[in-house]
């Protein structure tokens, strides 16, 4: 292990049970503007397993992109506990928390948040600068990822020579560089037709078939669907908590 990585595994502390990857307490979110609070989140606990998929659902407004945001270590809360991975959130450094962001969460937008003039290729390898991999060796990984979500062949297209669904397979490929463990996704079909909306989310299972963790926020029920378990949220609190139907059985209905 290097000294950085030793580092990085002493801040660990026991705050998820054993094979969880995330488990938020009592998570509350006000924005403040003017004279204004708006409190996005009022209290949630949720805890994620590893390997769970899961999708967030709830009405425009209701603290769905909120709560990805703290999940995914964009923003901090305003009071609560947030754990991802063993390590308390509220007690790491900037510059901590933006290493172990990088090293264990995928993100997928659904305006894909490409580089414009880019190729396929530079936008899958640009995680990779950042953490100082050598050229070579961002290269390899980053056509071995894009083929892995089938653009073998399109590595130096540019975002507008590639169609809606191939740009969010390169978004898909950028978030999956870094082998991370957690793919967190922010209505990734919203801006693609169904058909292809479809095949994105054969992409998913095919992420969470290799073991992957995955947070789905969307509105569309069709979509929710795909996942294995659907948390409601609803003026910032989970409203419900159940099994899709895909995986219900009899038993558990
Ligand atoms: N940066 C912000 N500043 C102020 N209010 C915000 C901000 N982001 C979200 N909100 C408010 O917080 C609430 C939840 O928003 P959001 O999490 O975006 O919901 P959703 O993704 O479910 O549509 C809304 O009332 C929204 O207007
Ligand atoms: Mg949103």
């Amino acid at each position: 292990m290097t000294d950085e990585t030793t580092r990085i595994e002493s801040l660990k502390s026991n705050c998820v049970e054993p094979g969880e990857v995330i488990a938020t307490t009592n998570l509350w979110k006000t924005y403040v503007m003017g004279d204004q609070e708006v409190h996005a989140l009022r209290g949630v606990n949720l805890r994620i397993k590893h390997n769970e998929y899961v999708a967030i659902m709830g009405p425009s407004g209701s603290g769905k992109s909120t709560l990805m945001n703290l999940i995914g270590c964009l923003d901090s809360p305003t009071r609560g506990t947030y754990c991802l991975n063993g390590f308390d959130v509220s007690k790491l450094s900037d510059d901590e928390l933006a290493r172990i962001r990088n090293k264990e969460i995928g993100f997928v937008f659904q305006t894909f948040n490409l580089l414009a003039r880019a190729s396929a290729l530079h936008n899958v390898e640009l995680p990779l600068i950042y953490n100082g991999t050598s050229a070579t060796a961002r290269i390899e990984r980053a056509k071995e990822v894009l083929t892995s979500v089938g653009l073998g062949s399109r590595m130096d297209h540019k975002p507008n020579e590639m169609s809606g669904g191939q740009r969010q397979r390169v978004a898909i490929a950028r978030a999956l560089v870094n082998s991370p463990s957690i793919i967190l996704a922010d209505e990734p079909t919203g801006n693609l037709d169904s058909k292809t909306g479809d095949e994105i989310m054969a992409l998913f299972d095919e992420l969470h078939a290799r073991g992957n963790t995955i947070i789905l926020v969307t509105h569309e029920p069709d979509i929710a669907e795909y996942a294995h378990r659907i948390v409601t949220i609803r003026d910032g609190v989970i409203a419900n908590d159940h099994l899709s139907s895909r995986i219900r059985t009899p038993e558990t209905v």
